[in-house]
């Protein structure tokens, strides 16, 4: 079995915390390791804290990285493995990697912050450089870091390639056959694995390719040392927590600042009480008994008000502020507090699906969901 990764393994400038990123980054490059990956390539976003932590990255990891086409600027040699070969039995794949033309200035830029400069260089001749560098193998893989639309693209250029791997897109696994290879997209969030059966013709040319995804979901019990490193990353959490959320912003929201629930209640007892007996008033239990209680990513949607003046922090610093409160839902409500009589911005029906996303909240159903909260 050949294990392989299309990259961006450090998150993405959306999300609510870098400094989070950066250590789920480290963790995830160690949990890979574990796995036994045998090579990875680079995306756009493995630049995104400069190459001095990458290059640290590269260093501690158990496995490859590959690109053919990220090269340093100083001699425009390849600043990562410029091929993977591993062979078992009697078969050798060949892996080249490449990184999506159309990031060059992002990566370019964020290369140049802190460590070495790097260049994007074009993705087709890179390949034909590379494979001739890398000669005879009977299987030879291109690991795309780029949108599946460009993967495609590439794909029906290629000759002499018998899969090419797209990595990128936050859409689920797909898989199909182009001309004489295969292409398949891997998924994201690490929430699949690919799974790819190939059989090759003497004349080395693709005879049948199965293509599978796996769902990662539940029914997969945890592997013990990946479970204890998940611990260990969430220890971290604890420890640098007070770092990694003052590094957050705090925005000013439409309605003053965050006040929290017991503001409300003296005023409008009805709807506090059956508030509280909805799953929403328990939201932040949830975490504690997961171990999340100190996991920014959580917060967002499990707290009230966080990123925002008044809102939620850490649960030593602002333990009124934890769960899903009144303000989730109506918005910040100091203005209100401070002037009733001018009433409240209509809620809150267009708030749900900011928490109750199709990743975090599938069985979602405002015609079930809208009865068991409304006061
Ligand atoms: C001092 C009393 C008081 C406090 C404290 C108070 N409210 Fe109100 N609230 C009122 C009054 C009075 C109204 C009715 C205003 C009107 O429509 O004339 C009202 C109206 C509302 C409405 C309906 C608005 C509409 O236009 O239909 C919502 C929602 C609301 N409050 C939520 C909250 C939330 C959430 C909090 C806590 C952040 C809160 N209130 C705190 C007195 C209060
Ligand atoms: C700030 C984020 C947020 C908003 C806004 C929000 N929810 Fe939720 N909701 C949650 C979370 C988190 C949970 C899970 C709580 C738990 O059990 O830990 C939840 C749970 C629920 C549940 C219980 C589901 C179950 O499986 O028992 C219902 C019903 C629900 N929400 C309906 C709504 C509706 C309807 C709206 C909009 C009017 C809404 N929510 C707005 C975050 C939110
Ligand atoms: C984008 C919003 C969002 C984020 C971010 C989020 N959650 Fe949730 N979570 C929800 C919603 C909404 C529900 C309720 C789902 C439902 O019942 O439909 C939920 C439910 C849950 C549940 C099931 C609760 C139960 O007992 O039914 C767990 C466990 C949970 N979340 C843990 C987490 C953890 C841990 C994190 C951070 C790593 C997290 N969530 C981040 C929105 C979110
Ligand atoms: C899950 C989202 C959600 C939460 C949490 C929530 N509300 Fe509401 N609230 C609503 C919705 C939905 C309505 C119905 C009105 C609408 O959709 O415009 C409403 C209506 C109200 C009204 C107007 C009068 C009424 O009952 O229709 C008041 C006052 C109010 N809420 C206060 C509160 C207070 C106080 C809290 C916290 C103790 C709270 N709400 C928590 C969603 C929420």
């Amino acid at each position: 079995m050949w294990l392989l990764d299309g990259g961006d393994a450090f998150g993405n400038a959306h999300s609510i915390s870098s400094l989070d990123d950066k250590l789920m980054g480290e963790y995830l490059l160690k949990g890979m390791g574990l796995c036994g990956y045998d090579a990875m390539t680079l995306g756009e976003e493995d630049f995104r804290f400069g190459e001095t932590f990458l290059a640290e990255q590269i260093a501690e990891a158990d496995f490859a990285f590959t690109s053919a086409n990220v090269m340093r600027q100083a001699d425009e040699l390849p600043y990562a493995t410029q091929f993977f070969t591993k062979t078992i039995g009697d078969t050798t794949v060949g892996v080249i990697g490449v990184l999506f033309e159309e990031d060059k200035e992002q990566v370019e830029a964020a290369s140049a912050i802190d460590g070495v400069a790097v260049t994007i260089e074009p993705v087709l001749s890179a390949i034909a450089t590379t494979q001739a560098a890398m000669g005879e193998v009977d299987l030879v893989v291109v690991l795309a870091h780029m949108p599946t639309t460009a993967a495609l693209e590439l794909a029906e250029e290629l000759t002499d390639t018998h899969v090419v791997v797209a990595a990128h897109d936050q859409a689920g696994p797909t898989g199909q056959q182009v001309n004489n290879l295969v292409l398949v997209s891997t998924g994201y969030d690490g929430k699949w694995i690919g799974h790819l059966d190939l059989v090759v013709d003497p004349e080395g040319r693709l005879s049948k390719a199965n293509w599978s995804s796996v769902d990662l979901d539940d029914s997969w019990a945890d592997d013990p040392a990946l479970a204890a490193l998940y611990q260990d990353y969430l220890q971290r959490l604890e420890t640098e927590a007070e770092t990694i959320v003052q590094d957050i912003p705090q925005e000013t929201p439409t309605g003053g600042s965050y006040v929290g629930s017991a503001q409300c209640i003296s005023c409008h007892p009805d709807q506090a009480t059956h508030w509280a007996t909805t799953q929403h008033a328990n939201a932040f239990a949830t975490l504690v008994e997961t171990n999340h209680d100190y996991s920014p990513s959580c917060f967002p949607c499990h707290t009230v008000g966080f990123g925002f003046i008044g809102g939620f922090l850490l649960p030593n610093m602002t333990p009124a502020m934890a769960n899903v409160q009144c303000e989730s839902c109506h918005g910040a409500g100091a203005d209100h507090v401070a002037l009733p009589a001018l009433g409240f911005a209509p809620p809150a029906v267009t708030q749900c699906t900011k928490c109750h996303t199709p990743d975090n909240s599938p069985q979602f159903d405002m015609l079930t969901y809208l009865p068991q909260v409304q006061h």
